[in-house]
């Protein structure tokens, strides 16, 4: 039997897909990633060996996740289409990096994922692995098995005894992790359609937020968060510190129809209270520090960071060459940032920073004032002066 890696969630398709290969002669070791999705692993790990699995691997990557791939896209405030934080698209290369060391240990050539042929996701996880090693060969039973619909996949799971969570009606598809969630399908797909409120887990509604707003201070260093109202924190404490607090306050609901990479629009919910309130409380400090042309020149290379990590290429050399620039920017993002949380909204009300670019002696029109005006007269003629008739 040839041995196969299969990145497993739990859910209905990589339980059937565990079987499904099975039939197909594959010794299929199973791969649980956490990612902070905050599953019973005990009891997911239990549902692969008694669908056949012959080993399980369960491999915590939620520090790995923030410090090597969510704290990279704070560095470079890099968001997809001005909305998506990429909770879901960063977590994929990162899960397809382990399969591939997996697949080297149990020296199989073979590995498989659980993901629709109409996502993002196939393509993210397969281009990582083909970027870490292109002998892999790869397969995704979704793309390729006979179901139609989830009925009939239901039907194939009760025939071959696979022990999945039916019972309940799930009309959406979610994907979680630490860092945010992604809910869609539904009532969802008409994009019309007002969420209902039963989709949100991470957040509270603003209407039944609390009626008093929450101060919160975020010290960066070097353009990573490191404390919380002056308490230092590991990365994960911190994320999960501001999920708490901007989730209770209503903050980090995304409603939006995006563009995917194989050519669909989609509607996706995404509930991301601590990465919202990182990205504002980062960028004011960027505002505070940074000279007026990097300021302005990052924002392209920001977008292009989101569309690498979007389009999963993430393993590419521009994305490299791109964190290299970042961090270079980085350097001088240390400092505090006072954000007023309140009914879904986050406000920045503060920053400081030794580093900061801003001058009040300049800034002034009070007696401080040490700004020459005379010498403005002088730079406007110049300045129109390539263009004067
Ligand atoms: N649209 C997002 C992406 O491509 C999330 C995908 C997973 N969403 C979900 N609800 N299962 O990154």
């Amino acid at each position: 039997m040839k041995k196969i890696v299969l990145a497993y969630s739990g859910g209905l398709d990589t339980s059937c897909a565990i079987k499904w290969l099975k039939d197909r002669n594959y010794d299929v070791i199973a791969f649980i990633a956490d990612v902070g999705q905050k599953d019973d692993y005990q009891t997911i790990k239990k549902r692969a060996m008694n669908t056949g699995a012959s080993k399980v691997y369960v491999v915590n990557m939620q520090k790995e996740f923030l410090t090597d791939y969510v704290f990279p896209t704070i560095k470079a405030n890099a968001i997809y289409e001005n909305k998506y934080l990429l909770a879901t698209a960063l977590s994929r290369p990162l899960i397809a990096k382990h399969q591939v060391a997996i697949a080297h240990k149990e020296n199989a050539k073979t590995v498989a994922h659980g993901c629709t042929g109409k996502g993002n996701d196939q393509v993210r996880f397969e281009t990582t692995v083909t970027l870490l090693d292109p002998k892999l060969e790869q397969i995704a039973p979704v793309r390729e098995w006979e179901f139609k619909t989830r009925e009939q996949e239901i039907d194939y799971a009760r025939e071959n005894k696979i022990p999945i969570d039916v019972t309940k009606k799930r009309p959406y598809s979610i994907d979680k992790n630490l860092y945010g969630r992604a809910i869609e399908c539904g009532v969802l797909e008409d994009p019309w359609q007002e969420p209902p409120e039963e989709i949100y887990q991470m957040t509270k509604s603003p209407q039944n937020a609390p009626d008093k707003p929450t101060y919160i201070e975020i010290d960066f260093v070097q353009g990573i968060p490191a404390k919380i109202n002056k308490k230092a924190h590991t990365p994960i404490a911190i994320i999960d510190k501001l999920n708490e607090i901007a989730g209770k306050n209503g903050v980090g609901r995304v409603d939006m129809v995006e563009n995917r990479l194989v050519g669909i629009k989609s509607r996706e919910i995404y509930e991301n209270p601590a990465g919202t309130t990182i990205f504002i409380a980062h960028q004011a400090l960027e505002d505070l520090v940074l000279d007026r042309e990097t300021a302005h020149f990052k924002q392209a290379f920001s977008r292009k960071y989101a569309e690498l990590t979007y389009y999963g290429l993430w393993e590419t050399p521009l994305k490299k060459q791109l964190d290299a620039y970042f961090d270079k920017i980085q350097e001088r993002v240390s400092g505090t940032v006072r954000l007023k949380v309140y009914k879904g909204n986050c406000v920045v009300v503060g920053r400081k920073s030794k580093y900061s670019r801003y001058k009040e002696e300049l800034a002034t029109y009070g007696y401080k004032d040490v700004f020459d005006q005379k010498l403005a007269e002088g730079f406007i003629r110049l300045w129109g002066l390539p263009f004067t008739k």
